[in-house]
């Protein structure tokens, strides 16, 4: 959403969301990330990298909450990863290798 700062980027639950709310914002999902390049998206990489998915069921919604807070905080505390990734769940991978990944995404550069 566009605020006196600037564009700021937000994840939301995209199953509830009006569609009136989304008037005036910059909407991103999770297909867009890897644009038209070859390579993924750092915070794509890095969960894999740090195997941070199995099933995939939960991960559209980590890899969104995770590029959220990337685009405002490019080296995030463990507080504010969690609570960053608050209401995804995640039944098979656990979480530290989501953390790990967390961690990592800022050493892979600026995405393509
Ligand atoms: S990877 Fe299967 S639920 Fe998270």
């Amino acid at each position: 959403k566009l605020s006196s700062e600037g564009l700021v980027y937000e994840s939301v639950n995209a199953c509830i969301r009006f569609m009136g709310s989304l008037d005036g914002t910059h909407v991103v999902t999770v297909e867009h990330l890897r644009g038209n390049g070859e390579k993924l998206h750092p915070v794509q990489q890095a969960m894999v990298d740090f195997h941070g998915s199995q099933c995939g069921f939960c991960t559209p919604g980590f890899i969104m909450s995770l590029y959220a807070l990337w685009m405002r905080t490019p080296d995030p505390s463990n507080a504010a990863i969690e609570k960053a990734l608050q209401g995804n769940l995640c039944r098979c991978t656990g979480y530290e290798a989501i953390m790990r990944a967390a961690h990592a995404i800022s050493s892979y550069g600026k995405a393509a």
